[in-house]
């Protein structure tokens, strides 16, 4: 395994997780002294069999678990280039939703037109400017690659767009606030085929401005998006390393019987 401080020597820090635990209810411990850099403007892959923890340490990245009550953070996670604990109470977890946002499982437009799915976190923002919000809400949309498909029905509903487009718009609203990281929870698992395939060439393609983080249980979708993976069990990170390392030469028995097949 590549040790961590050796990554870090050749790319700049995005976030840093520092021992983090975390409980829900205060009862289920379900991260266990995560330790794990974010690389600036790369694709960092999570992958672990159900139930390993996946989704709760993505969770933790944007503050959704202040969502429900009992829910306890221990430890950090530092933004870069700020060095600013997310996890701080003195941290509001709205703004920390507009500096990191998130893509979700099931594509979930809200009952609202195209245009106002996208502006939907620029009005949260205050912003009123319909010149500002009409450019911003293109460039959302050229950067979900879905410009094309929907510049001239934008006051349609957004439930009337295909699985697949859903998945973009809500994309496309995910980054209409210019985030520094985008989460991205199994993003494809609703999807056909081509859906997915488009969606991991926009992953792809938008790694070129933003920080991607990935949960995915499709190894082969983390081997073809990731440029590095943590490999997670029983709500520990057991391994984390380059991707072609992980999934070529694995530095531990646990991560290459998971590779291999052999559990999960
Ligand atoms: N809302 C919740 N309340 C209590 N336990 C939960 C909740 N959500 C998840 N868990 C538990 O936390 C652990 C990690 O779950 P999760 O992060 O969803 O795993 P993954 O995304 O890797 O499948 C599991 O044991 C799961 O049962
Ligand atoms: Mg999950």
């Amino acid at each position: 395994m590549v040790e961590v401080k050796e990554l870090s020597k050749q790319f700049s820090l995005k976030a840093e997780v520092n021992y983090l635990n975390f409980y829900y209810g205060g009862k289920v411990h379900a991260l266990k002294d995560i330790m794990m850099p974010v690389y600036d403007k790369k694709v960092t892959a999570l992958i672990g069999p159900s139930g390993c923890g996946k989704t709760t340490l993505l969770r933790c990245f944007n503050r959704m678990h202040d969502l429900y009550p009992g829910n306890k953070y221990k430890g950090e996670i530092t933004l870069e280039p700020d060095a600013v604990n997310l996890l701080s109470p003195k941290v509001d977890p709205i703004e920390v939703r507009m500096r990191i946002s998130m893509v979700f499982q099931r594509p979930n437009p809200f009952p609202k037109s195209i245009y106002e799915n996208v502006a939907y976190g620029l009005r949260v923002r205050e912003e009123t400017k319909k010149r500002v919000i009409d450019e911003k809400v293109e460039t959302a949309l050229r950067g979900a690659a879905l410009w094309n498909e929907v510049k001239d029905r934008l006051q349609e509903p957004g439930t009337s767009l295909s699985g697949g487009q859903q998945q973009r718009l809500c994309i496309a609203r995910a980054l209409a606030t210019d985030p520094e990281i985008v989460l991205f929870d199994e993003p494809t698992s609703a999807l056909d085929p081509i859906a997915t395939g488009s969606i991991e060439d926009l992953i792809g393609e938008l790694k070129n401005q933003v920080t991607i983080l990935i949960v995915t249980h499709n190894m082969q979708q983390a081997a073809r998006v990731s440029d590095f993976t943590g490999f997670m069990y029983l709500g520990e990170l057991v391994e984390f390393d380059y991707t072609n390392s992980i999934f070529h030469n694995p530095g531990k028995q646990q991560t290459a019987d998971y590779i291999e097949g052999r559990f999960g």
